[in-house]
Order: C-alpha cells, then sequence, then structure tokens
C-alpha cells in the first residue's frame, strides 16, 4: 500500500530535524533543544519507520550519535609545522634580537620580514606539478587532517599555479580565516533565517574547514594568506622571505598586503606599533604580529627548538577592554567544595572572543571591586587568558537596573548542605562526597588529560553518568561496561567500546598521574611529581609524617597537612585500594633516571611574576624533570630567577645578588634546548 504523501513529508521533515540537532550537539558542542526533546524526535521516526516500512540506511534512526570527524584521512607532514615564540614588549624583543646575535655570533644589523599574526587556523597546501593537489590542517605539527574538499571551495585559492610546473612539488602554509566582514554578513543571514549565532571568526572558519560536507564550507566566505613554503621540490627559490612572497603572489597565491620587511629591532617595533593602531581597521583579526629572521640562510643556521623555530617571534597585543553588564553571579561548587562567584555578563566580543560568562574568583575580590548585579562593567582580556572583570564603572545616576548587592549562599547550591567559611576568603560547601557537584568536579579531574587522561569520558559525560547514578566515585569508572554506556542518550556501540577501551588503558598509568588524579587539596602536578619522586612508592607517601613530608622539595606545612588529612582518611585508602582492585597501576619509579638525562641537577630556581605562555605548574614539572629544584625565594644557593611580568621583591633581590635571570620567552627556549 502507498504511503500517504503527509507520512512521507514528516519522515523527511524529522530527518532532517534530528540530523540538524546531532550535528550542533556532536560537531559542535552547541546543543539548541533538550536531550528530552530531542529523543522524542527520534522515537517518533523511528515509529512511522517501522510502521510504514521506510527504514534505510541513511536515515538518522539508523545511525546513532553525530557525523563522525573519524571521517577525515590523517596527512602526515614531512616537515613538521611548528608553533611561535611569543614576546610581550620591547624589552623582549629586544632579547630575542640579543639571542639571535649571539647564536650567530655577529653584530650585523639583522633584516626581518614583519607580518601580520592573523587569527585564523594554520593548514598546509600541496602543489604537485603546479596543481593543489592536497591541503591539511596543521594538527599536532606532525600530523593533521586532509580537508582539500573545504579548501577547493576557496576561491581565492588556485587550484592551478600559473605557469605550469612540471615536476615540481611545493608546500605552501598559510592561515585560512574569515574576515570581519563575511563574519558579520554571515551571522546577519543566519539570525534572519533562525539560525545558530557564530562566536568569533576563528571558530567560524575551524568549523567549516573541518566540515566533512564541501557544500557546507562553501557557505563561510573562507579567505587565505600565504605565509610560509614547507617542501620544496624542482624549484630553485629566492635567497629571502620576502622575496619567496613576491613571487609565489605572482604564482597566484595570496598574500598579506600588510607585510613589511624591517631592519633591526627598532623597525620592527616601529611595523608592531603601527599594526596595533590600525589593527581595528583591518578586515580581518589578528591577535599580534609575526616576525622572522628574512634571510633563509640565517634561519637555516639558527634552527628550531622541539616546538618552535628560533629565528621567529610572535609580538602579542596588550589585552583588549570592553565594557558591559553583570546580569547576573551564580555559585559554582568545585572539586573540594570551594564556592566561587561566576558572573553572567551581557555578552561582548573581547579580544577575539565573545566572553557571557567570567569567575569573580572569590566574595573579596566581588568586595574589592565594589560589584553588584546590574553593574557597567570593565572586562579585559588578553590573548589565551581568561577574561577578567577589571572594575565597576562608576554609577551614572539612573537607578532603572536596580543594583543587587551580592552575598555568598547560606546553603551548596548543589547539595543544599551548609555553606562554611574556610580561612580569610574562601567558602565551601560542607557536604564532601555527598554534593553532586563536588563528586563531578572530582570525577572531572581524575579523568582529565594530565591525570588518568580517559579520552571520550568528557565533562559532560560524567556529568550525565553522576546525574543518572550509574557511578558515585572515581572507583566506579573501572566498573563501567559498554552496555551501560551505550544505554545513554546519543550513545553509540562504537562510541561505548571506545570509551571503556580508553578506561581500560589508563589503567596502567604513573605514580606522579596518580597522586594528581587524587585530587589531594594543594598537590598540583607539579607536586606530586615531587612526591613519586621523592618517595618511590604510593605506601611511603600513605605513611608519610608531617616532618617527612616537608622534606620533600616544595612541601610546606600546610601542605603537608592537606596530605596527612587525605591519607589518615580511611575512605581515601580505601578507594586506592579499590582503584587498584580495579587494576590502575603504574611502574616502580627508577629511584633516578640517569644524569646525563638531568642537566639541571644540583641547581636552584626561583619562578616569579605571571607567567603567560605555561602554566606555572607545568614550568615547576619541566624544571623538576630536568632535575632542577623549584624554591620560593631567592637565596645566594639560587641558580636562575625565571621573571614574568609582575615579578616584584625577588627579582630585585635576584639583581643584587648578581643571579642569572630570564624572561618567560627565553626560559622556554632554554627549556626547549635541555629537552632536545
Ligand atoms: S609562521 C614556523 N606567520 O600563528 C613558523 N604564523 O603560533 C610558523 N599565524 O600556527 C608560523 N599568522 O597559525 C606564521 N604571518 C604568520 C602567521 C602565523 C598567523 C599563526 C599560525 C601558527 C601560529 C603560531
Amino acid at each position: 500500500m502507498a504511503v500517504p504523501e503527509k507520512i512521507l513529508r514528516e519522515v523527511d521533515t524529522l530527518r532532517q530535524q534530528i540530523e540538524h540537532h546531532n550535528r550542533l550537539y556532536h560537531s559542535q558542542d552547541a546543543p539548541e533543544i533538550p536531550d528530552a526533546d530531542f529523543d522524542a524526535l527520534l522515537r517518533r521516526l523511528e515509529e512511522l519507520e517501522i510502521k510504514h516500512e521506510l527504514l534505510n540506511e541513511a536515515s538518522p534512526s539508523q545511525r546513532v550519535g553525530g557525523e563522525a570527524l573519524a571521517g577525515f584521512t590523517q596527512v602526515r607532514h614531512e616537515i613538521a609545522m611548528l608553533s611561535l615564540n611569543k614576546v610581550f614588549g620591547e624589552a623582549d624583543l629586544q632579547s630575542f634580537e640579543t639571542r639571535l646575535k649571539k647564536r650567530l655570533e655577529t653584530e650585523a644589523r639583522i633584516q626581518y620580514s614583519c607580518e601580520p599574526k592573523v587569527d585564523g587556523i594554520a593548514v598546509s597546501l600541496l602543489y604537485t606539478d603546479g596543481e593543489l593537489k592536497r591541503a591539511a590542517t596543521r594538527g599536532d605539527g606532525v600530523t593533521g587532517e586532509d580537508i582539500t574538499h573545504n579548501v577547493r571551495t576557496i576561491g581565492s585559492i588556485p587550484l592551478q599555479l600559473k605557469p605550469k610546473k612540471k615536476n615540481t612539488v611545493v608546500e605552501i602554509r598559510g592561515e585560512i580565516f574569515l574576515d570581519k566582514n563575511g563574519f558579520k554578513k554571515l551571522n546577519e543571514t543566519s539570525e534572519k533565517e533562525g539560525g545558530k549565532i557564530f562566536v568569533n571568526p576563528r571558530n567560524t572558519a575551524a568549523g567549516a574547514i573541518r566540515q566533512l560536507d564541501p557544500k557546507k564550507a562553501a557557505k563561510i566566505p573562507l579567505k587565505m594568506y600565504c605565509y610560509s613554503v614547507g617542501l620544496v621540490e624542482g624549484i630553485k627559490l629566492p635567497k629571502t622571505l620576502s622575496e619567496i612572497f613576491t613571487l609565489i603572489e605572482k604564482w597566484g597565491l595570496p598574500v598579506n598586503p600588510d607585510r613589511s620587511v624591517g631592519k633591526g629591532v627598532d623597525a620592527c617595533l616601529k611595523y608592531c606599533l603601527e599594526l596595533q593602531a590600525k589593527r581595528n581597521d583591518l578586515s580581518y583579526e589578528i591577535d599580534g604580529a609575526v616576525l622572522k629572521v628574512d634571510d633563509l640562510q640565517l634561519q637555516l643556521q639558527l634552527g628550531t627548538n622541539a616546538r618552535s623555530p628560533r629565528w621567529a617571534m610572535a609580538y602579542k597585543f596588550p589585552a583588549e577592554e570592553k565594557s558591559t553588564t553583570v546580569l547576573d553571579v551564580e555559585f559554582q561548587v568545585g572539586r573540594t567544595g570551594t564556592i566561587t562567584p561566576v558572573a553572567r555578563l551581557e555578552p561582548v566580543f573581547v579580544g577575539g572572543v565573545t566572553v557571557s560568562n567570567t569567575t569573580l574568583h572569590n566574595m573579596d575580590e566581588i568586595e574589592r571591586l565594589g560589584l553588584r548585579i546590574g553593574d557597567r562593567v570593565i572586562v579585559r582580556r588578553a590573548g589565551d587568558v581568561i577574561p577578567k572583570v577589571v572594575k565597576v564603572i562608576p554609577h551614572e545616576g539612573s537607578k532603572k537596573i536596580g543594583r543587587k548587592p551580592i552575598s555568598i549562599p547560606q546553603m551548596c547550591p548543589a547539595c543544599a548542605s551548609a555553606v562554611v567559611k574556610d580561612g580569610d576568603v574562601l567558602y565551601r560547601c560542607s557536604g564532601g562526597i555527598i554534593c553532586p557537584a563536588q563528586r563531578k568536579e572530582s570525577i572531572k579531574h581524575f579523568a582529565s588529560r594530565s591525570a588518568m587522561d580517559i579520552e571520550g569520558l568528557g565533562n559532560k559525560l560524567i556529568e550525565l553518568l553522576v546525574d543518572k547514578e550509574i557511578i558515585t566515585s572515581v572507583a566506579d569508572i573501572y566498573t563501567l561496561s559498554p552496555g551501560q554506556l551505550a544505554s545513554l542518550e546519543r550513545m553509540g556501540e562504537k562510541s561505548a567500546a571506545n570509551i571503556v577501551a580508553a578506561i581500560h588503558r589508563s589503567k596502567r598509568t604513573s605514580l606522579p598521574r596518580f597522586l594528581f588524579a587524587l585530587g589531594i587539596r594543594e598537590v598540583g602536578e607539579a607536586t606530586a611529581l615531587q612526591l613519586a619522586t621523592h618517595f618511590g612508592i604510593l605506601e611511603s607517601i600513605i605513611a608519610a609524617d608531617l616532618d617527612s613530608l616537608v622534606q620533600v622539595s616544595d612541601v610546606g606545612p600546610i601542605m603537608a597537612e592537606h596530605i596527612r588529612i587525605f591519607f589518615s582518611n580511611s575512605d581515601n585508602v580505601a578507594l586506592i585500594k579499590e582503584l587498584q582492585a580495579g587494576g590502575v597501576t603504574w611502574a616502580i619509579l627508577e629511584a633516578s633516571r640517569d644524569d646525563s638525562a638531568k642537566p639541571l641537577l644540583g641547581e636552584t630556581y626561583v619562578l616569579t611574576g605571571t607567567l603567560e605562555q605555561m602554566p606555572r605548574s607545568e614550568a615547576k614539572a619541566k624544571l623538576i624533570a630536568l632535575g632542577a629544584k623549584v624554591a620560593g625565594s631567592v637565596s645566594k644557593n639560587t641558580s636562575c630567577v625565571v621573571a614574568g611580568p609582575g615579578a616584584g621583591s625577588k627579582l630585585t633581590k635576584a639583581e643584587e645578588l648578581n643571579i642569572k635571570i630570564l624572561d618567560e620567552g627565553e626560559f622556554i627556549v632554554h627549556l626547549d634546548d635541555l629537552m632536545t
């Protein structure tokens, strides 16, 4: 019997709707409707398909989950795609050049190619015999994804270089981006059609370039500026980068018109300041300038570190500030029960992203700012740093908004246990293990990349598992079965199996990771490493008293107390036993690695000021891995002080004592040198 037209139409609409929401949820992480509504659509589709025998393989009812990004082919870059070290001002720039001159053993002025640092996605284009054969994302620098199908839709990228080049291979690298106008139009159209509002040009470009369907990528008006060449065969290149730009422009490739060349730091600084001044007038978003030694022979001589070339530097612009309104203040409960006020803001585009909420850290900060709900405030965001409310704009008479004072809740917003004051500034939920928020956060921490590194067990999934009471503690993770996971909404059997496999893999870990994963108060990655190296085995750490704990470098009396409290709680020890019984193991740490791998043995480092490019914990962990001690204060025994912006008395003391001082850029280069 023929299926009524009306049913066919409904099935078609349902399939389209489901595909739409699938994409939002799985690929873009931006669901529009609650899970229950999604399930209702899917159930209705399944019902109609079965009743009217309309089942087919292309239907979303047969898919479970979204369009898998696993559909991309991996591409290995023959020459690694590196990233750039950063400098933040004139002094940093000066020390960059001093380092270059020292390495090159020259006093001669260096010529630089000065370019805008376009805020987009790094890609590689491979032309064989002049024909575009393959385009790939940077990925982790070594392996990226094949995105040829999408790049072919970008009108400004030639499919064929002019003139034809027989027997040649050229790899061109550059930045794919969406310009300001393209972004604006896209959002205007999307808004009219009731579609999604894109957050920023960079993410939109990244999303477009990683579409599986080129028709969708083609709807985003992407552009590209080329900034370097990679692999080259059968072509003789000029001697400088600036000449390469002129050449490849003739071939038909898009290069940035706002580039320039300059001799010495002064010219570079002038370029950077001028670029900064016209930043808002440029048609595309930038987050700084890039300065590269122009002479290719010198580039070769300078070489690269593990992550970045020594001959190039990103000059980052200072933070951007915008004003907005605080709509509300909510309180979030952390892993150890700390209650943190978070401001909900009227969305504002600042420093390259739309900010709609930001942490206020603690109640003291709210008091210091004199903040009330409804206030206009200044929000600052620099580079990749978390946006910050820096000040309240003085009130302008009108009382219409009804500014509301902010007070700490008496009860935990997650479990209604009493909120108690802890120390001078912190407030804590007293619920402990019964608080679902604390449980969720500690499981998230346990599974996170620096801890047990369980791929696929992400924050959303953990929240769902705790809400459904499938897991209540970290030990329960190891009892999860593929069937249990697959029974969750939107979880395919394959994903479920992958997650269980990742859980299984995570069982073989290391003692520092395991210690860090436990989430002991104050114990970060660096301390976990120190504890593990000092004591060697977990049993000794569990048994250690306060006196032996403070022997560990960097463990003070307060931290020692937290460690003691943690291990004297029999529930925690039982949890560790349960995890071990569930199969979690680690190799016994060798007493000490080969000393040749510890070039900083016997040296003491002090970190001071703000580190902007790597978390302090990472800097510490790296130093310790290289054999150094990391101390909290400067003395005549200090070997080196790493001083970031805001460094104060420790820096002065280091200068007085004539101790070696490195800025962050120099420090990163120093680490890279020691590690490679
Ligand atoms: S050169 C070996 N030049 O910045 C040098 N990069 O952190 C590698 N970028 O991944 C890059 N504009 O995505 C270079 N004019 C420019 C750039 C640029 C933007 C991005 C690129 C790279 C990142 C470096």
